[in-house]
């Protein structure tokens, strides 16, 4: 197959989708929920790091850049008072950064119940003095399964989602990848803004077939595909539930599904999502780094196998088509709360009824996951 010079995917033609009614969200097989539950249960059993041992990370300089990279976006498109979706928040990694820009009210929901939890005590104040300025609620859910507007018909419209690091885990079948554009697309305010970083197909794909067999990687992370694509091809008729294993030092160890990005993007588009940007975490990197603390840290990453890691990356901004009636959700303040107890947290499963239509939500704590 020739590869074209836009993408892995670049000469093929997008593929034909289902329609909207026909099988969409159609009951995923056993084994989606059961590697839903797998990624839910690795995430979950990851605990919070203290600092000392947090700067001992074989991995820290990738942190700091993909925190710098969120906290651009952030900066770059929230503004004061927003209410914000955080789609697989984790254990709210981003609240201080939304903290910053001054946010009205944060909604964030995650698969895994340890993240929400630790989410929960990171927003509390880990037991020091209460500092953030916004109200807020958490939800423990399947994102890429769940009809979220029903739960969350009180919270929305929201001004601004999020969804860092985590989409890919929706494109193990196209119902899930519908389902996560469909939740994002109600969600949103006409105008609201969906930003995001998942992994680059192209550069994966592109390291797959350089490298001699299906792994590939070096003394940080690794990637390893399947038997099933000795060949190093890809049908375009079948661009969902491509997968591979994923390990990153102290990070990630779980399955993850190639996200082709122009398909990515057509399919957002039949949700009234258009694209801002796409950037390769390098390209980003180099637009956007002007602040010289960071500089001295870029200089040090680049030479550190870290660095590959990045560019196995990309950020995404989509914006919701549509005038707003008003540029900004009305305040939400009375919404959320300042502190949340354990018993706020919300728990939601979707039930399929055979068509995939939900039949409703369960908010007790035995139906997370
Ligand atoms: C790499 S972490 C990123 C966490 C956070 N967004 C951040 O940037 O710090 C990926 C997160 O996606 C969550 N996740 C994976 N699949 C999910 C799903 N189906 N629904 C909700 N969250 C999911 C995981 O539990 C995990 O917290």
């Amino acid at each position: 197959m020739k590869r074209a010079a836009s993408g892995s995917y670049g000469q093929l033609k997008a593929p034909k989708f289902y329609h909207q009614g026909d099988l969409e969200f159609k009951e995923d097989g056993e084994s989606t929920k059961e590697e839903a539950s797998r990624v839910a249960d690795h995430y979950s059993a990851r605990r919070n790091h203290t600092l000392e041992e947090r700067e001992a990370s074989p991995i820290i300089h990738l942190k700091k850049l993909n925190n710098w990279i969120k906290s651009v976006l952030i900066q770059l498109y929230a503004r004061k008072g927003d209410a914000v979706l955080d789609l697989a928040c984790g254990k709210g990694g981003d609240l201080i950064k939304w903290d910053k820009a001054e946010v009205g009210y944060y909604v964030g929901i995650d698969i895994a119940e340890g993240s929400i939890e630790d989410c929960r005590t990171r927003y509390n104040g880990d037991g020091h003095l209460s500092w953030k300025k916004f109200t807020s609620r958490l939800l423990c859910a399947d994102c890429f399964e769940v009809q979220l507007d029903k739960a969350l018909a009180d919270d929305a419209p929201f001004d601004i989602c999020s969804c860092q690091f985590a989409l890919h885990y929706s494109w193990s079948t196209e119902a899930r990848a519908r389902r996560a554009l469909a939740n994002v697309s109600a969600l949103l305010r006409p105008g609201g803004i969906f930003i995001g970083t998942m992994p680059d197909a192209n550069v994966i794909i592109k390291k797959l077939r350089e490298a001699e067999g299906l792994a590939f990687g070096n003394s940080v992370y690794w990637i390893r595909f399947g038997e099933e694509y000795s060949e190093k091809k890809f049908k375009s008729t079948s661009p969902f539930g491509i997968k591979y294993k994923f390990h990153l030092e102290d990070a990630v160890d779980c399955p993850e599904w190639i996200v082709p990005f122009h398909v990515f993007k057509s399919l957002a588009e039949e949700y009234d999502l258009e694209l801002v940007f796409v950037k390769n975490n390098h390209v980003f990197v180099e637009e956007y780094l002007k602040v010289p603390d960071y500089l001295a840290l870029m200089r040090k990453l680049k030479a550190l196998d870290e660095w590959e890691v990045a560019y196995l990356y990309l950020a995404f901004v989509l914006r919701k088509r549509g005038q707003p009636e008003q540029t900004q959700t009305s305040s939400k303040k009375d919404r959320g709360k300042l502190h949340i107890k354990k018993e706020d947290i919300t728990y939601l499963k979707a039930r399929a009824n055979g068509t995939g239509q939900e039949e409703g939500i369960d908010t007790t704590e035995a139906n997370c996951t």
